[in-house]
């Protein structure tokens, strides 16, 4: 498992034995993110693309780290100030500190958390994520995001969709291209949840730092299997519509609601916001 604000390493982590077979010739997004986390689940196609990304953009990995501190700080918000007690989070990622099951177990022991990915890495650390859970139920759903009808419908084996759930897009709506209608993905999904559930989402900049972030878009794009298209605020903006953001509205990941002054002055380019469905 990685851990927040470690070292980058040059080094993966063997296979386990009993590991689904999977591509590592190609870098792929999870373990690229697992990398600039400093963990080792990635291979060396992946440690080439973060490495090429972070040449572009030297501030990718405070910058994902920035994201990993917004998701607890999200989550404890949600489960903490609003009683929120079921979570549903797309774009799960390869587990790392302060995963949204532990985040909100702490505060509620009997929180559900339906995990939805669609990395086969992040299927094969999906034991973890389960066994680790006490109370409550965390269960973990191999699917796509652009399904979302097929995740909601599995989802609701684990979730009760006629009480409040805080759907989470940390950092994921970026591998959905226009084609793939990202707006309609996001609101389907809120359209299933009742009033009084929560947005939280975390989106890549193409408006803070756009030169160093468009250059890391472009090899990014040359290099990874996931295709990313970075947004500008009012683009990110459009994912909150008919909802309500609480304060301070839509911000770069430090500047919302941040814990400590070393979290607000990290630098990030990535737009953030949590939202009540009214
Ligand atoms: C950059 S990571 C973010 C991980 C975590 N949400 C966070 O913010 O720390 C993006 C994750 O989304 C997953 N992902 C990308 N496209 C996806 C899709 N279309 N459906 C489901 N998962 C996807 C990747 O496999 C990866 O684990």
């Amino acid at each position: 498992m990685a851990s927040e604000g470690a070292p980058a390493s040059n080094e993966a982590a063997p296979e386990p034995a009993d590991a689904p077979a999977f591509d590592t010739s190609v870098a792929h997004v999870a373990r690229v993110y697992n990398y600039w986390l400093g963990g080792k689940d990635n291979f060396a196609a992946d440690r080439a693309a973060a490495e090429q990304a972070m040449a572009a953009f030297p501030g990718i990995v405070l910058s994902a780290r920035a994201n990993r501190a917004f998701l607890r700080r999200a989550v404890t918000y949600l489960a903490r100030d609003v009683g929120i007690r079921q979570f549903l989070d797309i774009g799960t990622g390869i587990p790392s500190a302060n995963n949204t099951h532990e985040v909100a177990k702490s505060v509620a022991a009997d929180s559900r958390i339906v995990y939805v990915d669609n990395d086969p890495v992040v299927l094969a650390h999906a034991r973890a994520l389960l066994t680790s859970a006490a109370g409550g139920a965390t269960e973990y759903i191999d699917a796509d995001l652009r399904q979302a009808d097929q995740i909601l419908a599995k989802a609701a084996e684990t979730l009760d969709f006629t009480r409040p759930v805080a759907v989470m897009l940390m950092a994921i709506l970026q591998h959905l291209n226009e084609d793939d209608s990202p707006y309609a993905v996001v609101a389907k999904l809120m359209a299933a949840v009742p009033s009084g559930s929560y947005l939280a989402l975390s989106h890549p900049a193409k408006d803070i730092h756009a030169a160093e972030m468009a250059e890391m878009a472009n090899r990014l794009n040359q290099m990874m299997a996931e295709k990313v298209t970075f947004r500008g605020e009012g683009e990110v903006a459009k994912f909150f519509t008919g909802l309500e953001l609480v304060d301070p509205g839509m911000a770069n990941v430090p500047d919302w609601r941040p814990d400590t002054e070393e979290e607000a002055r990290s630098p990030a380019a990535l737009w953030a916001g949590v939202a009540r469905k009214p």
